[in-house]
């Protein structure tokens, strides 16, 4: 048996689209750059993601979660940097009139989409954030942004969290959401986006002791993306040199994951000192300053350690690595298999009438119904066994059940293993106890 791992995007892109885990977003037009729908299977991958996530953070006694707007004060914009400093240098071909980000491509070098020489514009700054209005008056009074990042959502909340939580330091707040940027260069699949989801979690330390905390979340951070199958040649650390350091930070490191196009950040780890919460203090002229009753009621900022993990470039590097194509030495065995960690797999289990007659649709129906108010199954009926099966690999289902004639006299169905494809005969009535063993 040979094994090959994902070697080319084309071939991830091809899968999602042809089993429903993802489709460019209004297909129909044409699509739109930078924007993609999640389909009836990839929105249950990301669902999974997201628990994942929210549990390791909030199951525990110092994190809490919250959930703000996206559109916001603007106040909070010019607070964070964003308005005057989210910027990224964009050149025009003035032949083709395609467009790049200016750190991205040689301006000495031809254009890369027409080959014109000496084509470039001159660089100009180009703020990512999209804006609207609110209202129906059009003035400047009425711009807003949609935010570009969660983190702001839970800065701004800071007060209110300590107040009816009575959280002391250190303590963290959780935000799962949708983030926007106006991407000049979008692309890469999900990589980068223009829509897209954050899960975030600030985390509140005195300050001094910033430094543990940020070696506490690092090691945390990458073993959970280990827990949820990803394969540790595949990871590794990025620091961020002073050169590079966000001008809120005083450390970052990000960690990165081997896209089939190369290593790329998948989360940032931040040390993001006091700038935030000292920032909307100064703009909204409002107290936001941590009491410490530990400490002799000492008054101070909090310094913050910030862990941002991207859930759709989640969701990419998991698929990316869960991808195999196998071979058993003829063309007939060959298989892609997604070989998803159960608890990140869509669907769990699928049920498999062996073919389309009543006797065997109603044991596969009974089945089914009693299956899915423990896990997510598929209930599939039509084409041959073997293409089911594949099937199934192809979206990966770590078990399938087979129900056949002898189950019509023996009460027992046929379970596959994905990874193994090794059958087990198990009776009716102790699928569901198989099932929860090995999931
Ligand atoms: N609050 C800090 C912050 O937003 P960031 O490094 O700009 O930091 C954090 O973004 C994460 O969000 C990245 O590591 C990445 O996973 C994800 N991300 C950023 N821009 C993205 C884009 N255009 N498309 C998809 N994911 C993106």
């Amino acid at each position: 048996m040979t094994s090959e791992n994902l070697n080319s995007m084309a071939d991830l892109v091809s899968l999602c689209k042809r089993r429903g885990f993802l489709f460019q977003s209004s297909e129909v037009y044409g699509g739109m750059g930078g924007f993609w729908d999640y389909g009836p299977l990839g929105v249950e991958l990301k669902m999974n993601v997201k628990n994942t996530w929210w549990k390791e953070m909030t199951l525990r006694k110092n994190i809490v979660g919250v959930d703000a707007s996206i559109i916001m004060h603007p106040s909070v914009w010019k607070a964070s940097g964003h308005v005057d400093g989210f910027i990224d240098p964009l050149v025009d071909c003035k032949q083709c009139k395609a467009r790049f980000r200016a750190d991205q491509i040689d301006l000495n070098k031809a254009c890369p989409s027409c080959g014109t020489a000496d084509s470039f514009t001159e660089p100009r700054d180009f703020n990512l954030m999209f804006n609207t209005r609110i209202g129906p008056v059009e003035d400047t009074s009425s711009v807003a942004y949609l935010r570009p990042e969660t983190a702001q959502g839970i800065f701004v909340n800071f007060n209110n969290v300590v107040e009816t939580t009575r959280k002391k330091l250190p303590f963290g707040i959780a935000q799962i959401g949708k983030a926007f940027r106006n991407e000049i260069t979008p692309g890469n699949f999900i990589f980068r986006q223009r829509e897209f989801e954050q899960m975030e979690m600030q985390y509140f330390v005195k300050p001094g002791t910033q430094m543990e905390a940020m070696e506490e979340w690092k090691e945390a951070r990458l073993n959970w993306h280990l827990k949820n199958g990803l394969r540790s040649e595949n990871l590794k650390w990025e620091p961020h040199g002073p050169d590079n350091l966000a001008h809120y930070a005083d450390a970052a490191t990000d960690i990165e994951y081997k896209f089939p196009m190369g290593w790329g950040e998948m989360e940032g780890i931040h040390s993001r000192t006091d700038f935030d919460l000292s920032q909307h203090e100064k703009l909204s002229g409002k107290n936001i300053k941590y009491v410490d009753q530990q400490d002799g009621n000492k008054k101070y900022t909090p310094y913050v350690i910030e862990t941002s993990v991207g859930l759709d470039r989640t969701i990419l590097a998991l698929m990316c690595d869960a991808y195999q194509r196998e071979n058993a030495g003829d063309k007939e065995n060959e298989r892609v298999v997604m070989k998803f960690k159960p608890h990140i797999a869509p669907m769990k289990a699928a049920v498999l009438p062996l073919m389309k007659k009543p006797a065997l649709e109603e044991k596969a129906n009974a089945l089914f119904n009693d299956l899915q108010h423990h896990f997510h199954c598929d209930y599939d009926v039509s084409g041959s066994i073997g293409k089911r099966y594949r099937r199934q690999d192809e979206i990966g289902t770590p078990f399938c059940i087979t129900v056949d004639f002898d189950t019509l006299e023996d009460n027992a169905v046929t379970i596959r293993d994905r990874d193994t494809m090794k059958q087990d005969r198990v009776s009716l009535d102790k699928v569901k106890s198989f099932l929860i063993e090995r999931l």
